[in-house]
């Protein structure tokens, strides 16, 4: 079986020969005589013109009247057609019809708006921009992954389940074997957890950092790259109940360092999706974003804006000072809203920007003390479009300091046991990022709903298939 990938790589070696494809049916033109079928596969982004003709094709009233999306299997020549639009096509010998297509199949030739779309999350695959968004999200994958390896970094599988709330933010989903209608309670009344399988009240990861801490403190530069969770009830463009995180950490590593990684690698998976899906980024820059290509070329090659977080203000009041209005006051100690990140990253600096030195209260326990006492080494990357793609900070590598820091903040230090001996038994000087991945997808794609670069998007209410 020969894939349309294949014939497109290199048609001229087809030319003449015969060969079987499989797909699924675009569109299908009947001339009485002969038509055409449009195929697509889904092994690259462009389709297969099949001819066929009535004297050569035993069934060709059968396939004539098939509908959109049934499944063919075609076998015919490969004619080269150098004075067409394309530049080959499928003279069909015989054509097999796998799966019929019910004439309801709701995706037809008239452009859906991605909202009906999300109504077929079964079908939307099928689509064109569908099919353009999560190619480029299978290659820009591979990417990541190639960036760190060359580089050396080791990838780690952090754990699902866990007991820690590593943003301290409490927008975690509980997991547990306790029945919750009827939970064993105490002889006190209360839920008894040492029934539960866990013994404790377990959870689903909202990071997988600390786990990814733990082995850069053997192997050096590690990364993760898996899904996590978050029960924030935000009904937003950019948020997901189940997203995928990308987490390198790097031991004897500084804020800096991180912002230099992070950096590369956002160039290297630029580029390397522009080399590999020329056809899906034209598709997306004609139908999605009309800035698309341009931008990412221009991202690519220039360096990113850094900032410090006590500037970064500055700049927002003198924008409200020049008449800019933002719903959301601003004066030092607030964390930055979307508004005022689009702000920075597509009105002042008009290219990606790396916010840094925040305030210690808006940010995680973890995150290093700067020399001032009331800032900490963290860093977000924040692009046109979209606001925070990346949240990272150097780690508090200093034991009095992070107990402290625990303990402040209400923590339990046993719970953290493990963590703190990390500073105990060669503790060095540690930085890493988390990547979110789908929002870097939708940065690659120009598509603006986070839903939309999901397979099966995990958002409020929304969990059936
Ligand atoms: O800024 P966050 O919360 O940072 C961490 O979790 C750190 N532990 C990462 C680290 O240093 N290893 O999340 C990191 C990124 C955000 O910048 C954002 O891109 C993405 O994860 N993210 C989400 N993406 C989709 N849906 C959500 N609900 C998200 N929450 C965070
Ligand atoms: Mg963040």
């Amino acid at each position: 079986r020969t894939k349309i990938a294949q014939l497109h790589a290199d048609a001229k070696a087809f030319g003449g020969q015969t060969v079987t494809v499989a797909g699924w049916v675009k569109s299908i033109r009947d001339m009485k005589n002969f038509g055409f079928v449009t195929l697509n596969d889904g092994s690259c982004f462009a389709d297969l013109q099949v001819v066929m003709n009535r004297d050569a094709l035993s069934n060709y009233d059968e396939i004539a009247h098939q509908n959109v999306s049934a499944a063919l299997i075609c076998t015919g020549e490969v004619k080269l057609t150098p004075d067409a639009p394309q530049p080959f096509e499928l003279t069909a010998t015989e054509i097999v019809v796998e799966g019929v297509s019910d004439p309801s199949y709701p995706l037809q030739k008239k452009r859906a708006t991605v909202e009906f779309l999300r109504t077929q999350q079964h079908l939307r695959p099928r689509t064109n921009l569908f099919r353009a968004v999560f190619r480029i999200r299978s290659v820009a994958a591979a990417a990541i992954h190639s960036f760190f390896q060359e580089q050396g970094f080791v990838y780690v599988n952090t754990p699902i389940i866990t007991t820690s709330d590593c943003e301290g933010a409490g927008e975690m989903f509980r997991v547990t074997t306790l029945d919750p209608q009827n939970p064993p309670l105490t002889d006190a009344g209360e839920v008894d957890w040492s029934q539960d399988f866990f013994g404790k009240h377990a959870s689903l990861t909202v990071s997988g950092q600390l786990n990814a801490e733990n082995f850069a403190m053997a192997f050096g530069d590690v990364y993760t790259f898996g899904p996590t969770f978050r029960a924030e009830n935000s009904n937003t463009t950019r948020h997901a109940a189940e997203f995928w995180m990308v987490e390198p950490e790097m031991a004897f590593a500084d804020l800096n360092d991180y912002m230099d990684n992070a950096e590369a690698m956002l160039k290297y998976v630029l580029n390397k999706v522009m080399d590999t899906c020329p056809d899906e980024l034209n598709m997306l820059n004609k139908f999605v974003d009309k800035g698309l290509l341009e931008r990412l070329k221009h991202v690519a090659s220039s360096d990113f804006a850094r900032v410090s977080y006590t500037e970064a203000v500055k700049i927002l009041e003198e924008a409200v000072a020049a008449g800019h209005k933002f719903d959301y006051p601003v004066s030092w100690g607030i964390d930055l809203q979307t508004e005022h990140e689009r702000f920075l990253t597509e009105e002042h600096f008009r290219r990606p920007t790396f916010v840094t030195d925040y305030p210690a209260e808006i940010k995680a326990f973890y995150m290093r003390m700067n020399d001032d006492g009331k800032t900490v080494a963290a860093a977000d990357c924040l692009v046109p479009g979209i606001g925070e793609i990346i949240g990272g900070s150097q780690r508090e590598e200093r034991l009095d300091l992070l107990e402290g820091r625990i303990k402040d903040l209400g923590m339990n230090p046993e719970q953290y046991k493990y963590y703190l001996d990390l500073r105990r038994y060669g503790s060095c000087k540690h930085a890493g990022y988390g990547l979110g991945f789908e929002r870097l997808v939708m940065y690659l794609t120009g598509v603006g709903n986070i839903r939309d670069v999901l397979p099966h998007p995990r958002t409020v209410g929304n969990a059936d298939f």
